[in-house]
């Protein structure tokens, strides 16, 4: 059940003079082996807590005490929660969960359904809100910060509701909340309160937060096993060990990524997976990426506007969408493929119309063989136009192999980080946008935000809104 990488679609062996050589990758051994020292004194140092979240079983006992509670008293769980705090565990709940699990109430054995209110859209949230049953349902509000205006937002509209039908005392059984240990205004009114609650370790931001009680509290409630994903990451903690990207699964994927990007240009960067259970964990690494190294900055403070593109697709569908623009358009982007050796499933094509040979020949194979015989087409007839492309390949998706993707993952990005010197952990390109909105929502203490957005409507040309 080990998940592999390959990397021979990005080089010149298998692509052509457009792929990267060996040498290329042996220059880049000593400064992935300076990487490496870095990020390993970082570890020590208790700066990335991520890297140790496989071994807090602690912790993990406690998430999968309060996850038997609240499936003993109903059958939805609701997320509240955006960014970091939503997509991972959307990532789980898809891969590891049936595909209509969250379309009916579940069962304590089974696992509860989990609905995801991860935006603010009045009618998306409006249908949820009416869908479920206050009585058998929880609501997990998810914020590190505990001041993330769609998430508290959200919660103000529920805790009124809740409080109108189950009152004062039973609405606090309907309510769990996941924040900072300490600090935040969540916090305060969970201490106000007396919510149950559950901490983020300090340290992890949102994008690094899935395998917290972020992620694992929904998913343990759902019905999956966190301990497996768990393990599948203390595998892939064990693998990623070693300091030489020729042993190390996320470094050699981060190296080639890197190079792709300034040796080679690739200033686009897509994950494909053929499987539409893995569609929203490439949703969820295109913000691990997008965030964690679209920097202005450097650590030494110099200009670098850095960053790849990063685009989520889904095999095979997008081949007949965005694979027309990959293989003919500008060849500035690399893709990653995800290949699931056996999905799980054995559906068969049936023969028929044999007389039809456009038709016929599909009778006989299953959908899944065929879904990976599409992925190695795309893989080649990209290869054969010198497009870059690694596939990672996974046995079949459960909770062992998902750990290890994510944590393969999560590693490889502050690998990169450290290739290209910026921090991995912050976004301060995301705090203009907030102070803004508080500025318009009318905040205190952002008043002067609400006179710079009028300023800036003011410049607005009526002539060219038509
Ligand atoms: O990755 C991140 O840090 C962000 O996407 C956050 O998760 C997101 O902004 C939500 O923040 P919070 O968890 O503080 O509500």
């Amino acid at each position: 059940m080990t998940v592999r990488v390959d990397v021979n679609g990005a080089l010149d062996s298998l692509i052509g003079a457009a792929g990267l050589r060996e040498a290329e990758l042996a220059n880049l051994e000593q400064n992935v082996a300076g990487a490496h020292a870095a990020l390993e004194a970082r570890r020590k140092a208790k700066e990335m807590r991520f890297r140790d979240l496989p071994y807090e079983k602690h912790e993990v006992q406690k998430i999968l005490e309060l996850a038997r509670e609240v499936r003993s008293e109903g059958d939805t769980l609701v997320v509240l929660g955006i960014g970091g705090s939503a997509l991972g565990t959307r990532a789980l709940h898809r891969a590891l969960c049936p595909p209509f699990h969250g379309h009916r109430p579940g069962s304590a054995e089974r696992g509860a359904r989990l609905l995801i209110a991860d935006n603010i859209d009045p009618r998306t949230f409006g249908a949820i809100l009416d869908e479920v049953d206050p009585h058998r349902t929880t609501f997990n509000v998810i914020s590190k910060s505990g001041e993330t205006a769609e998430t508290m937002s959200q919660f103000l509209i529920v805790r009124e509701r809740l409080l109108k039908v189950l009152g004062g005392v039973d609405y606090n059984r309907r309510v769990v909340v996941t924040t900072d240990a300490d600090a935040g205004a969540l916090r305060q009114i969970v201490n106000d309160e007396g919510f149950r609650s559950l901490a983020i370790p300090a340290g992890i931001g949102g994008r690094y937060a899935v395998l917290t009680a972020v992620g694992l509290f929904p998913a343990a409630v759902a019905g999956i096993d966190v301990n497996e994903l768990l393990a599948g990451a203390a595998a892939m903690d064990e693998r990623c060990s070693s300091p030489s990207l020729f042993e190390n699964p996320a470094y050699l994927h981060g190296a080639v990524h890197y190079l792709a990007h300034i040796a080679r240009q690739k200033t686009v960067r897509v994950m494909m997976p053929y499987s539409d259970a893995l569609a929203p964990l490439a949703a969820w690494f295109a913000q691990l990426l997008a965030e964690s190294l679209g920097k202005e900055l450097d650590l030494d403070g110099r200009v670098v506007r850095n960053g790849q593109t990063p685009l989520a697709a889904v095999g095979s569908s997008d081949q007949h969408s965005l694979l027309q623009l990959f293989a003919e358009g500008p060849n500035d982007k690399i893709l990653s493929f995800i290949r699931i050796e056996d999905h799980g499933v054995r559906l068969e094509i049936p023969q028929g119309y044999g007389d039809l040979e456009s038709v016929g020949y599909l009778g006989g194979g299953t959908l899944g063989e065929l879904l990976n015989l599409e992925q190695r087409a795309t893989e080649i007839s990209l290869a054969e136009r010198g497009r870059m492309t690694t596939t990672l390949h996974v046995p079949m998706v459960n909770p062992f192999t998902l750990g290890q993707l994510v944590y393969l993952l999560e590693v490889q990005t502050v690998l990169e980080a450290a290739l290209y010197r910026v921090d991995p952990f912050n976004q301060p390109g995301i705090e203009a946008g907030k102070r803004l909105t508080y500025g318009m929502a009318g905040r205190r203490g952002f008043e002067e935000k609400r006179a710079e957005v009028e300023a800036w409507m003011q410049k607005k040309n009526p002539k060219y809104v038509i």
